[in-house]
């Protein structure tokens, strides 16, 4: 944890704007050597590896190199134990999709383990949603699941499907509570003889499982987050002490960045993705550079086609979209974009360096949570559970209530 506070605090000013409203001062913060090399970079296949932060064959420069190398080693985990997979049937995967498969299949035998090694009386599936991962789970193990969402109508889904498939005597309980260390319903499901998993909890749900579960001493506590933006300003980050001696404070775009990729990435996606920012931040610099305008900030989705189009044609559809009138020809929008091109390019390579940090936000906020468990009499591990490929949300924080 000191070393990730060490490593993210002389890049603050980086991880904390996003590149776009740096503009005009964009580079100021960056090392000229690192965006030089960066620039440079032609060919598509090695900026799919850049975008992977698989750098080995695409940096050159030392200091570049080191700060990748750096990245990668403070944001190694170990993998899941090897344990004997889940059973499984015809109806173990009705209806799942591919993703969610695979998270199930590596998450029900670590529950299953700890389940019977801890002598766990119930487990409650946090934001459990249809209860997938619960149904899958007690109909291959048997064990006493409780899915706890607030979204009725989802759990009134789930339900359907587990009357369907359910194997067995154990059947999953489905409740609506929401899931909060202030919520009366929420902390009586919880004691030390039972165990709280979340699969992708979502922003502040992961907070509220993990004070939940110490409140109320559980036995053991799985869980994995997702969706950082949607942490609460406040009391979301640094809950452990520990943290709080030199602590670093996200803001939105920080909790953004910490979430990281959410899609695969392919050479078409990368090469999509440039010319969205390609016009997306010459649209920045025009708005700022002719218009004075550097409140305009949202224009909503536009189609994948714009892109293909000229850049005189985007801004007239974006500013229609914000009842902006566009004061030039065609042809001088097309010499601005010319013009501002090589900043905008320099942009778009600056957006890697800052892009190389997601992962160490991602672990700081984990690492902080898993802290927070250790501080309150927690045995805690983090272990890679998911393949990074099919599931980038793939730290989970395990701990177990001591003696
Ligand atoms: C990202 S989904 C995950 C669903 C499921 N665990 C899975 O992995 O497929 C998050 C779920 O948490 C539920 N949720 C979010 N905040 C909640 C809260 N405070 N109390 C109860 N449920 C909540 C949502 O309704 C949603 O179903």
């Amino acid at each position: 944890m000191k070393e990730i506070v060490s490593f993210l605090k002389p890049y603050q000013s980086i991880w904390q704007n996003e590149i776009m409203l740096l503009y005009p001062q964009s580079f100021d913060n960056f090392n000229p050597e690192w965006l030089d090399e960066i620039n440079q970079i032609e060919d598509m296949e090695l900026l799919l590896q850049l975008e992977k932060k698989l750098h080995q064959n695409v940096v050159k420069g030392k200091s570049l190199y080191d700060f990748y190398e750096g990245v990668e080693n403070l944001t190694r985990f170990p993998a899941s134990p090897q344990l004997p997979e889940m059973p499984e049937n015809k109806y173990s995967w009705l209806y799942i999709i591919p993703k969610k498969k695979h998270e199930i299949k590596q998450l029900g035998p670590l529950i299953s383990h700890f389940y019977h090694q801890n002598q766990i009386e119930r487990m409650i599936d946090i934001g459990g949603g249809i209860g997938l991962l619960s149904q899958t789970v007690s109909n291959a193990y048997q064990i006493k699941i409780t899915s706890v969402d607030m979204d009725g109508k989802l759990q009134e889904t789930g339900r359907k499907r587990h009357e369907k498939n359910a194997q067995g005597l154990e059947k999953v309980e489905f409740k609506q509570i929401k899931v909060s260390k202030d919520e009366p319903s929420f902390l009586a499901e919880l004691n030390s003889k039972r165990m709280t998993v979340g699969l992708h909890t979502c922003g502040p749900l992961a907070v509220s499982q993990i004070q939940a579960s110490v409140a109320q001493k559980v036995k053991t506590v799985i869980n994995l987050g997702c969706c950082y933006l949607k942490l609460n300003d406040g009391d979301d980050q640094n809950l452990s002490e520990f943290a709080k001696i030199d602590p670093l404070h996200m803001n939105p775009y920080a909790l953004t960045l910490a979430c990281g990729p959410h899609r695969k990435v392919s050479l078409d996606s990368v090469a999509f993705k440039r010319s969205v920012k390609y016009y997306r931040y010459s649209l920045h610099a025009l708005l700022i550079d002719k218009y004075q305008r550097d409140d305009i900030l949202v224009f909503g989705n536009s189609s994948d086609k714009v892109y293909d189009g000229s850049f005189a044609q985007y801004v007239r559809g974006q500013f229609e979209k914000v009842g902006l009138a566009v004061t030039q020809a065609d042809e001088e929008l097309q010499s601005f974009y010319e013009e501002k091109f090589p900043i905008v390019k320099k942009m778009y390579a600056a957006g890697f360096i800052r892009d190389a940090l997601s992962r160490l936000l991602e672990v700081y906020l984990l690492l902080d949570r898993a802290i927070y468990l250790e501080e309150n009499n927690y045995q805690v591990e983090i272990l890679e559970v998911f393949d990074e490929n099919i599931s980038p949300r793939n730290l989970a924080i395990i701990a177990h209530l001591r003696g």
